[in-house]
């Protein structure tokens, strides 16, 4: 299952073209758009043949397609383009047997990154400091990029790069040593509350910052009793994390982290001197590189002696590609590290790592406005457990309604909870900052993840209800426009998938999702029936037939969905 039915009918159209131009396929075919749907499903613009063959391009355009003729599409000029529909059969029987066929798989293509490799930094928090609202982003759209790649076949070395190293645990180290509750030390907010307050104070007091810092030279020079605390927190940090990305469906290749590096540091600056240099700057040590007017220069040591950020992401770089041989390597990160992974991609460049321009920094900009009932300091978790709360409530009053149906409450409105996040989310192209407003990605109704699963049970209901859709059926009974036109939007999942692989864009799969509930829910209410009787309806073989319409429209949106992260529960 290699090529979908999309691509297919679009290479055999180019081949058609391309015979009758005399020219290679491969020319033709990334000139071969989506038509206007009025005109058709796909076009060719005769404009650049109009100089070589000293003709109008709506003479050009009438000749090929008198000329064309290709099985499974009705070709026809419209003015300057050759437009090609595809003929309600066999195009309709394909599209819901290619979907059916793969069920959760719908959308992948094994063959795409057949033996490519591509590591995906992602989620990345630091430990024992609060989370940040770039942390749920990258969270999200990580995840589901690993989704995406690995739907296309691709080896994914998801990695969790932990910020557990710096200063910062000099800070909770110090912080913790002096008002912390040592029997909290498992408790991961404890540590969050010490570090706030840790952070305020060496603002505030140059001692207890310099004792910070002199915590974190200990850990670096290897210094046991520091290091055995540190590992304390990191554990913490850990266990509390893990309850999160267990709640996400998230597991990850490596959780390792910058502290992964320690000890490995001055290997890589010495290589760095090397090629392309190093030197001094007010005291501290910089990679000699050409920097543009007013850029700051990239740091490897501070005039203490201790590493930086930008030091570990050189080594971890290294590391990666020794360990994994990336085809790509992605960096899940805000938008606001732009300039560190421009001058970390460039330093690599200028090291002369041939794999340099394989490193990717897949940025996105930022949420505002998320705060929960306990305040302005997010954790993923407090976000997931607030959206649960109010889902639950919504839940428990759509049962006391007999309008839900469910044995699991608690089960459902987690589930619920988190698709809206997610969806919320990753609906956004990844590159725009949006506004976080809890009603508005609660809603059960617009662009939400609560209608779209719910869009997703309602389908799997009406297919309970007619015992499901049969192996076989007849697709040219499905002549209705409404019919054509979801089974096009089923047909666009697998091309989508693969623009988002390429463009790092989830939303594109997000807005596909919309695409396909909006047709199913045009269709069920034709002519304002009510939604089973569309599809239930007397005559055998016409209901055979809208079932497996049916259940091709629930595979798209349950693959889909699950490539988002997003559950889909059977029942809401
Ligand atoms: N821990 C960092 C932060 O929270 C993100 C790390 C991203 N990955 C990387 N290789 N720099 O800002």
């Amino acid at each position: 299952m290699s090529s979908s039915v999309y691509s297919k009918y679009r290479a055999a159209f180019a081949q058609a073209l391309a015979t009758a131009l005399g020219v290679p396929a491969a020319d033709i075919e990334s000139q071969v758009k989506p038509a206007e749907p009025t005109h058709g499903d796909l076009s060719f613009a005769t404009f650049p043949l109009a100089k070589a063959q000293k003709k109008a391009p709506p003479a050009i355009a009438a000749g090929l397609a008198q000329t064309l003729s290709v099985p499974g599409l009705e070709i026809k000029a419209v003015g300057p383009y050759v437009n090609a529909r595809f003929t309600a059969m066999p195009f309709t029987a394909e599209v819901l047997d290619t979907a059916r066929a793969a069920g959760p798989r719908y959308g992948g293509d094994s063959e795409v990154g057949k033996g490519k490799t591509v590591t995906i930094d992602y989620s990345s928090p630091n430990i024992a400091k609060p989370i940040g609202f770039h942390h749920i982003r990258t969270t999200f759209l990580g995840h589901c990029i690993a989704n995406i790649y690995r739907a296309l076949g691709w080896r994914v070395e998801g990695i969790n790069y932990l910020g557990d190293w710096g200063k910062q645990f000099g800070l909770v180290a110090v912080g913790f040593q002096e008002y912390g509750d040592p029997a909290r030390i498992e408790d991961m907010g404890h540590l969050v509350e010490v570090y706030v307050k840790a952070n305020a104070r060496a603002k505030a007091e140059p001692e207890f910052d310099e004792k910070a810092r002199d915590f974190f030279r200990r850990m670096e020079a290897g210094d046991a009793e520091a290091l055995k605390l540190w590992n304390q927190f990191r554990e913490t940090s850990i266990r509390g994390f893990k309850v999160i990305y267990e709640r996400m469906g998230i597991e990850f290749e490596h959780i390792e982290g910058e502290s992964r590096y320690q000890g490995k540091m001055d290997a890589v600056i010495e290589q760095i001197a090397k090629k392309p240099g190093v030197k001094e700057s007010q005291g501290a040590l910089i990679v000699d590189m050409p920097y543009a007017e007013n850029e700051p220069p990239v740091l490897l040591k501070k005039n203490d002696g201790s590493t930086l950020y930008a030091t570990r992401d050189l080594a971890a770089a290294e590391d990666r590609y020794e360990r994994f041989h990336f085809d790509k390597s992605l960096y899940v990160v805000a938008q606001d590290q732009a300039l560190h992974f421009r001058q970390l991609f460039r330093t690599l460049t200028e090291m002369g790592q041939p794999w340099a321009d394989r490193c990717i920094h897949v940025a996105f900009g930022r949420i505002h406005g998320m705060s929960t009932r306990k305040g302005q300091v997010v954790q993923l978790n407090d976000v997931l457990d607030e959206a649960k709360d109010r889902v639950s409530a919504k839940v428990k009053e759509n049962m006391e309604a007999g309008r839900l149906m469910t044995e699991d409450p608690d089960k459902l409105a987690e589930q619920i909870g988190l698709g809206a996040i997610a969806f919320g989310d990753l609906k956004h192209k990844r590159a725009s900052d949006y506004n976080f407003d809890w009603d508005e990605v609660l809603s059960f109704e617009g662009h939400t993840g609560p209608y779209l699963q719910y869009a997703h049970a309602r389908v799997a209901t009406v297919l309970r209800k007619g015992n499901g859709a049969p192996a076989s059926y007849d697709a040219s009974l499905l002549t209705l426009p409404e019919e054509q036109a979801l089974v096009r939007e089923i047909m666009r999942l697998p091309e989508v998938v693969r623009e988002a692989a390429d463009q790092y864009e989830p939303s594109l799969v997000a807005r596909l999702l919309l695409d396909v509930a909006a047709a199913l829910s045009r269709y069920y209410t034709l002519g304002n029936q009510e939604r089973d009787k569309r599809i239930l309806v007397d005559d055998d073989a016409l209901r055979s037939a809208r079932l497996a319409l049916a259940d091709a429209a629930r595979v798209t949106l349950a693959a889909g969905l699950t490539l988002l992260g997003i559950p889909t529960p059977e029942n809401m």
